[in-house]
């Protein structure tokens, strides 16, 4: 089945930092995918910025060069590649001073959407939005896409909005999660909300209680300095578990539009407790056979930073009182796997005697890889040999559910959010509100262990984290799903 493509109207996209690792790895790529599949339109313009004096032409060959690195083959296309590259022009900008800005003015067209992609460090949004306000190169409709990390802290993210609102309204601030335009994120809302089967169960009264997991099997990655002053709680739970979180926990929005999800999605972060001090691990990669220990990945031998955390979350609401959420992510972990699993608590009797091998319902809900949903349910073991239960998993794959031949095109994250920024769809984008909120809850988690100068317990690469994980949940009688592909 080929997945139906609209176009969206003609744009004119100046991405900031366009020769940066994001732009080169995520946005030329994905647009180049949208491209390709008839959802950009040829009227439309990619501008990148950078410091760097650089000729358009040079420019189209670092975006080829992107394309040949980041695009999968069997997606490449000659023609269409030449196609693409005519769309592309280049300035150079110094963002702090006033070269670059009217040559950038004058590419700028009427009559087309204009956005502008922050992908540079927070330090550069006040200047950045000064400067387009200063040459008139911001229209009233005009949207600007940032990335995280925004902010540190609750005071830092604070600080991010009030620059941002001095420019813009809130509704053309695209702030990304990419976790929002993961397709099986999205997915978690239609399964929520366009059948009747689940959501009469989604409650603590039939929910036992939920695991999300994001593991990776990578490290930190030359990112060390960045991911050292961050850590797991900054970098992956403040921003992508808790949007999962929210997903999974919140009320029906009454529309599928931007500010009904939103106002949900913020109404779980406020209703979450305060995380006690004995519900959180952290845990720090050793070295391995073949791999650097993380302190010398982050390049400080004495590093506290945590590479993996683990909590257990509260939310303190009607519908979930007494249900607890089960959050861990790390990297150098055993596998590469996120997912989200719900567990339901045991009928209230069961007809077919003690000693039978039940097992509760668990619905698991796949992110990456190999994205799809999983539920596990009980049948009788067939044949003789009288009423034996065995469990089976009712399995949909995405990819096979809705691909044919091929598996379905499942466009990246990237490519969905920003052709919704073309279209002016923020429902997947946070609002400042969320992320402060988010931030408000993270903070004094963070100073508790900075307190108490707690130091993250070592595990080993290739496991699935430090032992005291896995204690979280004996002690509350539970396991914690297996890591793997
Ligand atoms: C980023 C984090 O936001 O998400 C990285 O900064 C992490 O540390 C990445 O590796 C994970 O994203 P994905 O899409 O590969 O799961």
């Amino acid at each position: 089945m080929v997945a139906r493509v609209i176009p969206v109207d003609p744009f004119d996209l100046v991405v900031f930092g366009g020769t940066g690792d994001l732009a080169r790895r995520k946005i030329l790529p994905g647009l180049y995918r949208r491209f390709s599949a008839g959802q950009m339109p040829r009227e439309s313009r990619i501008i990148g910025v950078a410091r760097k004096a650089m000729t358009r032409e040079d420019y189209r060959a670092v975006v080829a060069e992107a394309i040949g690195e980041f695009v999968a083959p069997e997606r490449r296309d000659g023609e269409v590649e030449r196609a693409f590259l005519d769309c592309i022009d280049y300035v150079a900008v110094d963002v702090g001073g006033d070269a670059g800005w009217s040559e950038l003015s004058a590419l700028m067209r009427e009559g087309v959407v204009r956005a502008f992609y922050f992908s540079v460090g927070p330090g550069l949004f006040g200047p950045l939005a000064d400067r387009l306000h200063a040459h008139a190169i911001a229209d009233t409709d005009a949207r600007v896409v940032v990335e995280k990390p925004f902010g540190n802290d609750l005071a830092s993210a604070r600080a991010l909005n009030a620059t941002l609102a001095a420019y813009f309204r809130e509704d053309q601030v695209y702030r990304i999660d990419h976790y929002l335009g993961k397709e099986t994120v999205q997915n978690l809302m239609a399964v929520r909300f366009a059948n009747i089967l689940f959501e009469p169960l989604w409650n603590a009264q039939f929910v036992d209680h939920v695991q999300i997991t994001v593991a990776e099997s990578v490290g930190v990655n030359g990112r060390g300095e960045y991911y050292d002053r961050a850590g797991a709680m900054r970098d992956m739970v403040q921003n992508h578990l808790m949007q999962l979180l929210c997903l999974i926990a919140m009320e029906p929005p009454f529309r599928f539009e931007p500010d009904a999800v939103r106002d949900e999605k913020l109404k779980v972060i406020r209703a979450l407790d305060p995380v006690r001090s004995d519900e959180i691990v952290r845990g720090q990669y050793r070295a391995g056979a073949t791999t650097p220990a993380y302190r010398e990945e982050a390049g400080d031998p004495d590093s506290l930073t945590e590479s993996y955390i683990a909590l257990k979350v509260h939310v303190s609401n009607w519908r979930w009182k007494g249900t607890p959420f089960y959050l861990r992510t790390g990297k150098r972990l055993r596998a590469r796997t996120s997912e989200i699993a719900v567990t339901f608590k045991e009928p209230p009797h069961s007809i077919f005697g003690e000693g039978e091998s039940w097992k509760e319902n668990v619905l698991v809900i796949r992110l990456q890889p190999n994205e799809g949903m999983n539920l596990r349910v009980m049948i009788k073991e067939p044949g003789p040999g009288g009423m034996r239960l065995k469990e089976v998993p009712l399995d949909m794959s995405f990819a096979e559910a809705l691909g044919g031949e091929g598996g379905a095109d499942i466009p990246d994250a990237y490519e969905r959010l920003i052709m919704d920024v073309i279209r002016g769809n923020q429902t997947l984008f946070m609002r400042g509100d969320e992320v402060e909120a988010a931030w408000a809850w993270t903070d004094p988690v963070i100073a508790g262990w900075e307190e108490r100068g707690d130091r993250p317990q070592p595990y080993d690469p290739g496991s699935s984290g430090p032992e005291d994980a896995l204690m979280l949940m004996h002690r509350d009688a539970r396991r914690w799903r297996e890591i793997r592909d």
